[in-house]
C-alpha cells in the first residue's frame, strides 16, 4: 500500500543526498606527481608494456617492500595465479588458503585446476589461525595428500602471524604465497608486507592503498620466479625473430603509462599509511566508547597499514545491527561495506573444504568496513562517527 509521505520522505532524502557530498569507502588519492610522469610516459611514446617507467616502478618496489625482484602486471589477480604457476600447481592439486578474503584469493586455484581448502581465521588477528593450519596439514598428511601451497592472506591491511605459520609450513614443506594486496607499507616483526612468503602479491587496484587505476605486482628474493613470471606474463615468446611459443603464455604485463602512475603514487606511501593510521585513530576516539563496538584489534608483532577501518558491532547491546548502522550511512550519501564474506560461504565455493569457519561467519555477520580513504576531511569524518553514534540505542536515551 503506498503512503504519500514515502514520496515525501524519499524526496527529502535525494535532495538532501544531491547537497551532501558523497564520501566513499576508499577512493584513489592521486597527489600530483602521478600526472607529470604519466604525461613524460605519454610523451617519451613508451605507452605499452615496454617501458623505463616498468623498470624503475620494479625497482622502487623493491626498495620499500626489501625484496631482491619484483615483475609489474596488470591486477594483483594475475600475480596469484602466476604465483600458483611458478610452484607448479595443476588440476587435481590442493591449494590451502585464508577463508576471509576477496574472492580472487580463491579464483586463481580453481583457474588451474586445482581446489581451494579454506583456514579459517582467529580471534587475535582476523587472518589465518595458524593451529587450524597445522592441523589441516597433520590430516592431509594421513590422507595422503598434501597441499601444492598455501595462500595466506594480510586482511585488511595486517599482516598474519607468519612465524608460527612458517613454521608449521617448513615441516610439511610447502610453499607460502602471501597475499598482501591490501597491505603495502604493513610490517610484521619489521618485516615489510609481502616479504614474508616465498613470493609475494600487491594489487593496486582502484580501492588500494595506491592504486595504478589497475595493476598488481609480484615479488621474491628468488629471480628465477620472478624472471619466469615476466616471460609467461608477455605470451611466453620464445628468444626467435619469428613469433615461437613453446609454452602457454599471458598477456598480463603492466603499461609503462600505468607504471609513471604507480611510481608517483609510490612516491607517498609512508604519507598515506600515516594518514590511514590516523584516521583509524580517530574513529576509535570517537567509537570506542560506544557499547558494542569493538575494532578490528592491532597485533603486537606488527603495524598495519589500517587500509580499511572495521568495525564489529553487536545489535543486542550497540541497539542496531550492521545492516542498519550501512544503510543510515547510505541514507546520509555515505559508502560502507560489510566484511568480505567469507570463501566456504560463496556460492560458487559451496561443498569445498573449510577448516573452521565460525570466526569468520560471525566477522561477516557483525563487521562493517568504515570509509577509509586518505582524502577525507576532518568535517567528512565527524559527519560519519555523529551517523553512526545516532544509530546507537544509548545515544537515543541521551546516556552519551
Ligand atoms: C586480498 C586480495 N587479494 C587479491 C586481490 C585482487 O587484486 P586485483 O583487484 O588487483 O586483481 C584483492 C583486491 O582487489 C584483494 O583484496
Amino acid at each position: 500500500m503506498f503512503r504519500p509521505e514515502w514520496s515525501r520522505t524519499l524526496a527529502r532524502k535525494m535532495t538532501r543526498n544531491l547537497r551532501t557530498k558523497r564520501v566513499y569507502l576508499s577512493p584513489p588519492h592521486l597527489d600530483g606527481r602521478e600526472r607529470k610522469l604519466l604525461l613524460q610516459a605519454f610523451d617519451s611514446n613508451w605507452i605499452t608494456t615496454l617501458g623505463p617507467h616498468v623498470d624503475a616502478f620494479e625497482k622502487e618496489m623493491c626498495e620499500k617492500v626489501g625484496v631482491k625482484n619484483a615483475a609489474a602486471l596488470v591486477s594483483g589477480t594475475a600475480a596469484l595465479h602466476l604465483a600458483l604457476l611458478m610452484l607448479g600447481v595443476r588440476a587435481g592439486d590442493e591449494v590451502l588458503c585464508s577463508d576471509l578474503t576477496f574472492a580472487a584469493t580463491a579464483n586463481v586455484i580453481t583457474y588451474l585446476g586445482a581446489t581451494p581448502v579454506f583456514i579459517d581465521s582467529n580471534q587475535s588477528t582476523w587472518n589465518m589461525d595458524p593451529e587450524l593450519l597445522s592441523k589441516e596439514l597433520d590430516a592431509c598428511t594421513h590422507r595422503g595428500k598434501l597441499p601444492k601451497a598455501v595462500i595466506v592472506v594480510d586482511i585488511y591491511g595486517q599482516c598474519a602471524d607468519y612465524d608460527p605459520i612458517t613454521e608449521v609450513c617448513e615441516k610439511y614443506q610447502i610453499p607460502i604465497i602471501e597475499d598482501a594486496a591490501e597491505a603495502l607499507g604493513a610490517t610484521y616483526k619489521k618485516t615489510y608486507a609481502g616479504k614474508l612468503g616465498v613470493m609475494g602479491v600487491f594489487s593496486f587496484n582502484g580501492n588500494k592503498i595506491i592504486t595504478t587505476s589497475g595493476g598488481g605486482m609480484l615479488v621474491s628474493d628468488n629471480e628465477e620466479y620472478i624472471n619466469r613470471a615476466r616471460f609467461l606474463s608477455t605470451q611466453a615468446r620464445d628468444p626467435a625473430p619469428h613469433y615461437q611459443h613453446s609454452h602457454i603464455g599471458y598477456n598480463y604485463r603492466l603499461s609503462n603509462l600505468l607504471a609513471a602512475v604507480g611510481r608517483g603514487q609510490l612516491e607517498w606511501l609512508e604519507k598515506k599509511v600515516a594518514r590511514r593510521r590516523a584516521i583509524n585513530e580517530f574513529y576509535r576516539k570517537a567509537l570506542g566508547m560506544l557499547p558494542g563496538i569493538k575494532f578490528m584489534p592491532e597485533s603486537p608483532y606488527g603495524k598495519s597499514n589500517c587500509w580499511l577501518t572495521v568495525i564489529l558491532i553487536n545489535p543486542g547491546e550497540f541497539g542496531a545491527g550492521r545492516e542498519k548502522v550501512r544503510v543510515a550511512l547510505e541514507q546520509e550519501n555515505i559508502e560502507s561495506r560489510p566484511m568480505w564474506k567469507p570463501m566456504h560461504m560463496q556460492p560458487v565455493f559451496r561443498g569445498y573444504r573449510v577448516c573452521g569457519g565460525e570466526v569468520s561467519e560471525d566477522l561477516f555477520e557483525h563487521g562493517l568496513c568504515l570509509p577509509s580513504g586518505t582524502q577525507m576531511t576532518q568535517e567528512d569524518l565527524n559527519r560519519i562517527v555523529n551517523i553512526v553514534k545516532s544509530c546507537c540505542r544509548a545515544f537515543e536515551g541521551g546516556a552519551l
